[in-house]
């Protein structure tokens, strides 16, 4: 009998979303003879029973568009704004599943999506999930798509900035997103060449990036590109942290009501000045260095557009995979990237963790050979 697949995507959107899609679906409809239909934005449009016809005609034409033509959201199944409260919807959502009689559901997200989609498995739903995201953090996978992309735009942006930087002899700073991983920023840093990389793995000492500045100084070079990851931070900002996220997990370990509050109150005043990190740290490279510094937040521009060819190359091998995958009923599984081939790993394993840039990656250690400053030291490992 035919089977019956439901597809969302949800998260942060990602160039790459309609070839995976696409993938998917042509590989259902044509090689296993299956009914697919999208839900809209993601776990909400599951819940609100929003749907959108997937067939021949709509799954034409999308292999280059950016975002998703499914739209996407943010929203939890379990902590859904409805009325103005986060309400826990699995229920409507599993009630939903099974009115459209599915056979399975195919998640496309990046961490939360993974997590999610475990929580709608652990209810009985057959469930698949693709690895998205620019960050490239999801755990399991070699590579997640949209990553491709939106370090080759970052990349270009860093080539841009260094006509103007050489020009006018300043220190141009370029954040760059990531999340709480330096994927990104390493990747398009090394590619472009930036003279910095601060990274969230590599805390950061603000008078170390000042002496690498001077050094380059000295030695005639008259600028300086410092990418920075979105989630970089300071030695100092990042020990301020730590001791209070420790002091946060014994204070609800004795249920200490009042010191909690104070705790996460201080956490997210923290929080909230790392979010203005770039800009902090613009200024004090300024006062440091005495040369001119302007900073540059690429922002969402890195999630939009058209999908490299390695993206889309990704997103359809993995797409037509999960489609395989269905066919062959096995379920509660990510079809993850592993070198060449698309491979079903058990969401259980993956659910809940980060895939950070390790202390020995080869990207990481190019750019110690090359000399690049990454904010600690300039040891080569
Ligand atoms: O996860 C993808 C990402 O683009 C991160 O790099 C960034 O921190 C975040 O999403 C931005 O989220 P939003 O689109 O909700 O502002």
């Amino acid at each position: 009998m035919a089977k019956y697949v439901g597809v969302l995507t949800s998260g942060g959107d990602s160039p790459g979303l309609n070839a995976a899609i696409r993938g998917l679906g042509k590989a259902a409809i044509g090689q296993y003879n299956m009914n697919i239909m999208g839900f809209k934005d993601g776990f909400r449009g599951l819940m609100e029973n929003r749907t959108m016809p997937l067939n021949e005609r709509t799954l034409s034409g999308i292999l280059t568009v950016g975002g998703t033509i499914l739209g996407t959201s943010r929203h939890k199944p379990n902590k859904m704004p409805v009325g103005g409260k986060n309400m826990d919807m699995t229920e409507v959502i599993v009630g939903n599943y099974h009115e459209h009689h599915l056979d399975a559901l195919v998640c496309m997200g990046g961490g939360g999506t993974q997590k999610n989609a475990y929580h709608l498995m652990k209810q009985g739903l057959n469930i698949i999930t693709l690895p998205k995201t620019i960050d490239n953090d999801v755990w399991g996978t070699d590579f997640t798509f949209g990553f491709d992309t939106a370090m080759g735009i970052a990349t270009d942006a860093i080539d841009r900035l260094h006509s103007t930087a050489i020009s006018h002899h300043r220190i141009m700073l370029v954040e760059i997103m990531g999340h709480n991983t330096g994927w990104l920023a390493l990747g398009a840093g090394l590619a472009a060449g930036a003279d910095v990389i601060l990274i969230p793995e590599i805390p950061y000492s603000t008078e170390i990036v000042a002496e690498a500045i001077l050094k380059r100084t000295k030695e005639g070079k008259t600028f300086s590109i410092v990418a920075v990851a979105e989630g970089a931070i300071s030695q100092q900002m990042y020990k301020e942290l730590k001791e209070k996220k420790e002091e946060l997990s014994e204070a609800k370990q004795k249920n200490d009501k009042k010191n909690k509050k104070d705790l996460k109150e201080q956490i997210a005043e923290i929080e909230a000045v790392q979010k203005i990190n770039t800009y902090r740290l613009a200024g004090n490279l300024e006062k440091l260095t005495r040369i001119e510094t302007r900073v540059t937040i690429l922002g969402h521009l890195q999630r939009g557009g058209t999908p490299s060819a390695a993206d889309r190359l990704l997103a359809t091998r993995l797409g037509t995979m999960a489609a395989r995958c269905i066919q062959k009923e096995q379920f509660g599984v990510m079809i993850a990237s592993a070198g060449d081939t698309a491979v079903p790993v058990p969401l259980k394993e993956i659910v809940g963790k980060r895939k950070n840039i390790p202390p020995d990656h080869p990207w990481l250690k190019s750019a110690r050979a090359l000399g690049t400053c990454m904010g600690d030291c300039y040891d080569i490992i």
